[in-house]
């Protein structure tokens, strides 16, 4: 049986990680420039950022497959840099992979897929049998051991991979834009997957993402790339909360309008926080409308216990200033839409 760990001591930990790509007649890369960052043991934290962010090089720098220029890494409290090889070796055996299009081995079934890693470490047969039918139930396909990739959807291949990776217990799974090859209902149920594998065993989780909607599901913390630099950092409930943060807006973006014929009125986008009971979004369109403006959009997003809203009005152009002011002085962020 794996067994949980204790949550919250930190299980990784960067120090002001710096990684430089030297090249040749151009001036170098530097895809990591100062990243200081410590996750707690059993959290679920995402990486998002554009392409070319650096998201993939702090994976690889974590997998100790690439080392960084400068600053330390520690896993489990183990600095990456000061290992053995043989050390090494365990210090990998601890951090299971997951990838995009899940990579498994088009020549081996599901089962055969999940008992690679632990043939490599030479884990006892009849110990990794055990592994490999346990690993099938956790991901929901006990009845398709024997199947090939080739005969699995997407998501079941996906979750052959989640299985893969589990399988040799590690501490930490690093997932490397797990959903961005499936559609929406399968990306939800590997999510829950993937979620549920956390609250079973403890192990602490790194998503690189695109998509924002892994973090406003399941992730519980979340860090903000740009050119190597951590632009914002925080647990994803007290990111959402500071609204008018870029990472906030894009975590939960404006409403789109309904209607983009506002008949020359203003459009204000206005927004605002709750705790759970709070009745501010009533408060607040009681208020829009006592203020002649009419509601065009909406959306109401519930992460980790704060409710988020985001709203769009539209005003009379005369009204604009009253309105923002008296939503201002009600507790919302109110501005105009550029
Ligand atoms: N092996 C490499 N050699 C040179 N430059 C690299 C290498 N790997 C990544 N880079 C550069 O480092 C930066 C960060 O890349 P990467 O970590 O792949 O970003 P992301 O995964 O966020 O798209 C980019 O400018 C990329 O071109
Ligand atoms: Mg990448």
């Amino acid at each position: 049986m794996l067994t949980p760990r204790p949550m919250g001591d930190i299980m990784i930990e960067l120090q002001d990680v710096r990684k430089v790509y030297p090249r040749p007649h151009e001036d170098d890369v530097v895809a990591l420039d100062g990243i200081t960052l410590a996750i707690p043991s059993g959290e679920i934290h995402g990486i998002v950022g554009e392409s070319g962010a650096g998201k993939s090089t702090l994976i690889r720098c974590l997998t100790a497959l690439e080392k960084p220029t400068s600053g330390r890494i520690l896993v489990d409290g183990k600095d990456l840099a000061m290992l053995s090889p043989s050390q090494l070796r365990a210090a990998r055996r601890t951090i299971g992979m997951v990838f995009q299009g899940a990579n498994l081995l088009d020549s081996r079934t599901a089962a055969g897929n999940i008992a690679y890693p632990l043939r490599l470490a030479k884990t006892d047969k009849e110990e990794a049998r055990r592994r490999v039918a346990e690993m099938l139930r956790l991901v929901g396909l006990a009845d398709r051991a024997r199947s090939f990739p080739s005969q699995l959807s997407g998501g079941q291949r996906q979750r052959v991979g989640i299985a893969r990776a589990m399988a040799d217990s590690p501490s930490v799974l690093l997932c490397d834009e797990p959903t961005s090859a499936l559609d929406t209902e399968t990306t939800d149920q590997i999510l829950r997957l993937l979620k549920s594998v956390r609250d079973t065993y403890g192990v602490t989780v790194l998503i690189i993402t695109h998509e924002m909607g892994v973090v406003r599901k399941i992730c519980d913390s979340v860090t903000l790339l740009d050119h190597g630099h951590i632009v914002a950092t925080g647990s994803v409930a007290d990111v959402v909360s500071d609204v008018t943060s870029p990472l906030a807006r894009q975590i939960i973006p404006a409403p789109a309008l309904d209607t983009e014929d506002t008949g020359g009125r203003a459009i204000i986008d206005v927004a605002f926080t709750a705790r759970p009971g709070q009745p501010v979004g009533s408060r607040i369109i009681a208020l829009a409308a006592e203020l002649g403006a009419d509601i065009n959009a909406g959306t109401f997003e519930t992460v980790d216990q704060v409710q988020v809203a985001r709203l769009a009005l539209t005003v009379p152009q005369e009204s604009v200033s009253d309105v923002i002011t008296q939503l201002t002085e009600a507790g919302t962020v109110a501005e105009v839409r550029a």
